[in-house]
């Protein structure tokens, strides 16, 4: 990074050669560094030079640019394009943004056709475009992502159909489930995450370009020919709106939000399930970290770390939000600010994602432990009140039945499936030998819950040929 000035025009050897004109003495140095951006927009510079080939390509279609001067333009876009990606091209400060050093050379190597470039166009409607492009491009590799994630955990579930575990409600044990059931819980949470970005994506998907610097321009542009081009759904409707909004990119971060929100909530559990108090399941060594001083420890660094980069992910929904919040039609400068958050909250999404999405598939349940701890906690005394109700005894009766059973359970210290029959009958003689296999046993609670949405082992495996299907429609 330099701060040159632009030696090429000496009238103007300490203003910017951009947009020097009307000003009678350098930018203060400072001021310079601290208005620019192009220490962070240069990260869309791909959309920016697509962007500006297909304007050059209509200008010539309209007859404002001729043929040879489109060809070069574009011929000098792709070479600096190829300089960039080589690690060749000097990024300059007193060009201030992506667009104006991008441009500066692209002059530099084809002369006056380079300057026509910015006909008809401002780089208000530039960069409004560029953002949209580069969030519609990370929205498509997050949807992949998360798409390889519920595949992930769709394999897991379908492997674990029959592994009961404890359900909680409170963190208290409330009724057996199945892993794959606990499973398919996370798989439907982030399927709305997919449909919300799915969503984003139309209304991001709009163009600007043509809006100009707010009012559109006297030129006689096609503005469906470019969005053709840049595959865009459709033209933005009003220039004022179209370079001012960045709603999209809140939306986007609103939609980011909610899926850390999931995958830290999935981060707790699992932080739960690792600890030596449950052991329910093990994350292979290659996912975490050991203690420098205690020899014992596996930590489940990926996890904690996901849960905790959640919170950064909503404080730049806020900032964003209240970057927007106070501004008046059209564009402001505020609007340069849009871009460190956007940026951070899809590094710390695609990041977290792309651990998540390698670590599910390699868990391993304690399908044992999982069943004992089940075991504890009364957790079919719910399947022993409907056991009473199915043989004439009204629910509320049942409930305070059962519960006085707990009671002498807690004082044995016996589940209720080993507390004996006559133990049982004290308190109900509609208590017959058959309320073991048919509600105090793990599989009898589980596989009673046989409807749609139910933890039974049938209903989760069609839920998971369900999903299959409905993940080839999501992302057809
Ligand atoms: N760097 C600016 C941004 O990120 C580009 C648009 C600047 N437009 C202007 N009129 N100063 O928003």
């Amino acid at each position: 990074m330099t701060t040159s000035s632009n030696s090429s025009n000496p009238s103007q050897a300490q203003t910017s050669g951009m947009w020097g004109g009307r000003f009678s003495e350098a930018t203060d140095a400072f001021v310079a560094e601290f208005t620019a951006s192009v220490q962070f927009d240069q990260r869309f510079y791909k959309q920016d030079i697509a962007g500006s080939i297909a304007h050059a390509t209509m200008l010539a279609k309209v007859g404002v640019l001729t043929e040879q001067e489109r060809n070069d333009i574009v011929n000098g876009l792709n070479t600096i394009k190829a300089e960039i990606e080589a690690g060749n091209f000097e990024w300059r400060i007193d060009l201030e943004d992506v667009h104006m050093n991008i441009e500066s050379r692209l002059t530099q190597r084809i002369g006056i056709a380079g300057k026509k470039l910015h006909t008809g166009r401002s780089r208000n409607d530039q960069v409004a475009t560029d953002i949209r492009l580069y969030v519609r491009d990370e929205i498509d590799a997050i949807l992949q992502l998360l798409e390889k994630l519920q595949n992930g955990i769709l394999g897991l579930a379908a492997k674990n159909t029959n592994t009961i575990m404890p359900g909680f409600t409170h963190l208290q044990t409330a009724q057996p489930v199945t892993f794959g059931h606990h499973l398919m819980a996370w798989f439907e949470m982030l399927v709305r995450d997919s449909e919300r970005l799915i969503d984003c994506r139309k209304r991001t998907n709009r163009m600007p370009l043509g809006s100009a610097a707010l009012a559109g321009t006297t030129y006689p542009i096609d503005r469906a020919y470019t969005a053709e081009l840049l595959g865009f759904e459709a033209v933005a409707e009003n220039s004022l709106d179209a370079v001012s909004d960045r709603d999209f990119g809140i939306e986007f971060n609103a939609a980011a939000s909610l899926i850390m929100m999931h995958l830290s909530r999935m981060s707790e559990e699992m932080i739960l399930w690792t600890s030596a108090q449950f052991k329910f399941v093990n994350i292979p060594d290659r996912f975490c970290t050991g203690s420098s001083i205690m020899p014992q420890k596996k930590n489940p660094d990926v996890p904690e770390l996901i849960r905790g980069k959640t919170g950064r992910v909503y404080g730049d929904l806020m900032s964003l939000l209240t970057l927007m919040k106070g501004q008046p039609l059209a564009y402001n400068k505020d609007n340069q600010e849009d871009k460190e958050p956007l940026f951070d909250a899809i590094d710390t999404v695609r990041g977290s994602l792309m651990a998540f999405a390698d670590m599910i598939p390699a868990l391993v349940p304690n399908i044992e432990i999982m069943r004992e701890a089940a075991l504890r906690g009364f957790s079919t005394a719910t399947d022993l009140a409907d056991y009473l109700v199915k043989n004439g005894v009204a629910f509320r009766d049942a409930h305070e039945i059962v519960g006085k059973a707990v009671a002498l359970g807690v004082q044995e210290s016996k589940d209720l499936s080993e507390l004996s029959l006559e133990q049982l009958q004290q308190f109900s003689d509609l208590i017959q030998a058959d309320v073991f296999e048919k509600a105090l046993t793990l599989e009898a609670s589980v596989n009673a819950r046989n409807h749609i949405g139910g933890t039974a082992p049938a209903q989760v495996e069609a839920a998971i040929e369900r999903a299959y299907a409905r993940l080839e429609k999501l992302y057809a």
